[in-house]
């Protein structure tokens, strides 16, 4: 964080959040308590660990809001960090699971829902003549890496510094560095964490410069098997591609000879129905899909053109699973994506529409209290960042005051939102105009 731009952080006195959150939410902190005796940190992903001013135990979702186990209600933006995009407990995907969950919860067989879906992504997918199953996104993202180093016979990739494609050793670099980290590093890639194996670590580049780009072609073009980004950069402030950066990306790996692979764990099915290769107008090789994809379920997908997912299909690279395209995820996948695809996406246009309105009332309430605060993205996902300028790239990001934001999500969430701390808002199809009144007022009490 730069010093520059930390304000005071007066501004939202979060002590005297935390207090009013400690005695009314005490049953979520007996919870915290007894689950940190047995579950490593107390939570299920390391990631919710840090929720300030504590983890929250949840007891009941619907549509655009959540309860805790001491009957507090919130408007959620979190979503599930990202999967939730019919809301909590869509009554269609409740339905189609209910139906599906007393014929058996998974054959490691075929059934009829595999093939019932994979025809809709490839219909719905610009990039897609077909798909495979897995579970998570940082599985299939290991899927799509193996095959284009399959495809190519090379066997690294290049990815951007700030983007997130899961938690594999290979993947998990230069994701979050911090300055120093930075310095100590230079270009080379960061690891996350202690324990992550240092060999097949990827080349690092910066997103949005064309430049960086080019240089790691110059220096290490006969290894890259692929270039991977989030083509919306949601993990690191919500970075849109600059004008032409996609179209750039797609012309180098097509130059030479390398697999583009867009990560759309995030933007699949958030963004638009085609997800952000609709959205930006820019069809990869390959593409992944998580979160959205199962509406709340755990279901991840490889999306590819027929030439790429041969490999795959005449069993040269191996991809494999056991509960991959269980009846369970595959119901509660049709029933969602049928539902987003009803009425041509008209979805998607309330989703936008209400996002960009919640997001700049925000952002003008937030400036009027004299707050330096820009906003990225929009509508489906945007981002709050408390800094003056609009970030390029993942360093830029590092000049924002997320202690001061970090307290504004502690003033809101004692208010009844919830929001997740890095800044970034999620909306669900389920999110409407009450939500965001209610949201709106909430920041009008927080500022007052
Ligand atoms: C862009 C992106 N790729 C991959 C992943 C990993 O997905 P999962 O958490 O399902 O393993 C995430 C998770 O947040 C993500 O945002």
């Amino acid at each position: 964080m730069s010093e520059t731009n930390a304000v005071s952080s007066s501004i939202f006195d979060a002590s005297e959040h935390e207090t009013r959150l400690r005695s009314k939410a005490k049953g979520s902190l007996a919870r915290g308590e007894r689950a940190r005796r047995t579950l490593a940190g107390g939570v299920s992903s390391g990631l919710r660990r840090t929720a300030r001013p504590f983890p929250l135990y949840f007891e009941r979702g619907s549509g655009a809001r959540l309860w805790d186990v001491d009957g507090n209600e919130y408007v959620d933006y979190m979503l599930g960090w990202g999967p939730l995009i019919l809301g909590h407990a869509p009554e269609p995907v409740s339905r189609a699971v209910a139906e599906h969950l007393h014929l058996g919860h998974t054959f490691g067989a075929q059934h009829d829902l595999e093939f019932e879906v994979s025809e809709l992504l490839a219909r719905l997918i610009p990039c897609a003549d077909s798909v495979a199953y897995a579970n998570s996104g940082t599985e299939i993202v290991q899927v799509a890496l193996r095959l284009a180093r399959a495809y190519t016979s090379r066997p690294r990739y290049l990815k951007f510094e700030g983007h997130y494609h899961g938690w594999d050793d290979s993947v998990l670099v230069s994701y979050h560095p911090s300055e120093q980290e930075l310095r100590q590093f230079g270009d080379k890639a960061v690891p996350a964490g202690l324990g992550q194996r240092p060999g097949a670590a990827p080349i690092v580049a910066q997103w949005n410069d064309r430049e960086s780009v080019e240089r790691a072609f110059e220096e290490h073009g006969e290894e890259i098997a692929a270039v991977i980004c989030e083509p919306l950069l949601c993990n690191s402030g919500c970075i849109p591609p600059d004008s032409g950066f996609l179209e750039f990306l797609r012309e180098i790996t097509r130059r030479t000879g390398t697999l583009l692979i867009f990560d759309e764990v995030i933007t699949g099915f958030r963004l638009a129905l085609g997800g952000a290769q609709q959205h930006y107008g820019v069809t990869p090789d390959l593409a992944t899909y998580a979160k959205a994809v199962g509406a709340g379920l755990p279901l991840s997908v490889l999306a590819g053109r027929a030439e790429y997912m041969e490999m795959i299909a005449s069993g040269k690279v191996v991809h494999a699973g056991t509960l991959n395209g269980n009846p369970l995820v595959l119901a509660a996948a049709k029933a969602a994506l049928e539902t987003l695809a009803a009425d041509g996406g008209a979805v998607y246009r309330k989703m936008w529409q209400l996002g960009d309105r919640l997001r700049d009332g925000v952002l003008s309430r937030l400036r009027a209290a004299c707050v330096p605060v820009v906003a990225t993205g929009g509508g489906p996902v945007f981002q709050l960042l408390f800094q003056t300028n609009t970030p390029r790239t993942y360093r830029d990001t590092l000049a924002a005051d997320r202690a001061l934001y970090g307290d504004f999500a502690v003033g809101m969430l004692d208010e009844g939102i919830t929001l997740l701390q890095d800044g970034r808002w999620y909306l669900s199809t389920a999110h409407d105009e009450r939500e965001v009144e209610d949201t709106l007022s909430a920041v009008d009490r927080l500022l007052r």
